[in-house]
């Protein structure tokens, strides 16, 4: 008789498994708990905290943290993952990430300068692999009125071809003309590894936003421009941009990504909603 109990592969791969899952979930309590206790000197001034959509620090924490470890974890995401924050604000997903990650990499872009700024001076020093870009905008029409006769042009040409396994953008193709987000999908297409994945959220025209304006009477100034399947409103901070399924996916596709999973948002009372914005998750298109 052997002296130790003999165990089958199947039950030696799930304690693998499982030790992977503990080492996983013990880093991501860490950078929790460092997220949470960050003091309000450590935190942007609550004026950057409004602008991109936080009303009290409290709400910022909650948010980061939640945004973080559903990332890492759906993702999994490890300290050398390569990451991308497309509108990466004042550092709200970009303080966690300058925790987690080692010999990975984060590049946070952004045409708000000033927030830009603040987590080039707060939070990139602390990590040599984090970095936030700029983004010049001909009209940045988040902080000044649109003006549709300018074009705007965006590339990420400091991020090598495959050098990402994530990306996402928060509350940011909400805000784009289509001809903008189609500059970061391209840009999604070149960037993104073959295993590689983002998440993306946006605004999805579809029965149930037509439902939620007749029955709310909200978003009634949101109007369809010609029959590009791009649906836009307000200005500013507000600018409300909205694509039908077909056209997000005619973009996606030229962009060289297909969509793996898509979520429905509870903005426009749509069913069975988790979150706010309806959420895709995106990969390059096979044999791309
Ligand atoms: C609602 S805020 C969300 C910020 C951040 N994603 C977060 O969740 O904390 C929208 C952000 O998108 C940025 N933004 C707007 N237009 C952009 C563009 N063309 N390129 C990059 N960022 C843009 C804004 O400056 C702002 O920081």
């Amino acid at each position: 008789m052997p002296d130790t109990p003999l165990r089958s592969g199947f039950v030696n791969q799930i304690e693998g498994m499982h030790k992977r899952t503990q080492s996983q979930q013990d880093r991501l309590k860490a950078v929790t708990d460092a997220c949470f206790s960050l003091t309000e000197s450590e935190l942007p001034p609550i004026e950057f905290i409004n602008m991109i959509g936080s009303d009290t620090q409290v709400h910022f924490k909650a948010a980061m943290t939640s945004f973080f470890h559903e990332f890492a974890v759906r993702f999994n995401l490890t300290p050398s993952s390569r990451v991308l924050d497309i509108g990466s604000g004042c550092g709200r997903v970009g303080l966690p990430f300058s925790i987690f990650l080692k010999d990975g990499k984060y590049y946070g872009v952004d045409v708000w300068k000033d927030g830009v700024d603040w987590c080039n001076t707060h939070i990139a020093p602390s990590n040599p692999n984090v970095e936030f870009h700029h983004m010049q905008a001909a009209n940045n029409y988040y902080a000044d009125d649109y003006n549709p006769s300018v074009e705007n042009e965006y590339t990420l040409g400091f991020i090598p071809k495959k050098g990402l396994d994530f990306a996402f953008a928060i509350s940011v193709f909400t805000h784009l003309t289509p001809k903008d987000s189609q500059d970061y999908l391209n840009e999604l297409g070149r960037t993104l590894d073959d295993e590689g994945a983002a998440f993306l959220t946006c605004f999805i025209i579809d029965d149930f936003f037509f439902r939620h304006v007749e029955r709310t009477g909200m978003h009634r100034a949101v109007k369809q421009q010609g029959d590009s399947g791009f649906y836009q409103g307000y200005a500013g901070q507000d600018f409300f941009g909205g694509y039908t399924r077909k056209l997000w996916e005619e973009m996606l596709t030229k962009a060289g990504l297909r969509t793996i999973g898509h979520e429905l948002g509870s903005w426009a009372s749509k069913p069975g909603a988790r979150v706010y914005q309806d959420t895709f998750v995106v990969m390059r298109a096979k044999g791309r």
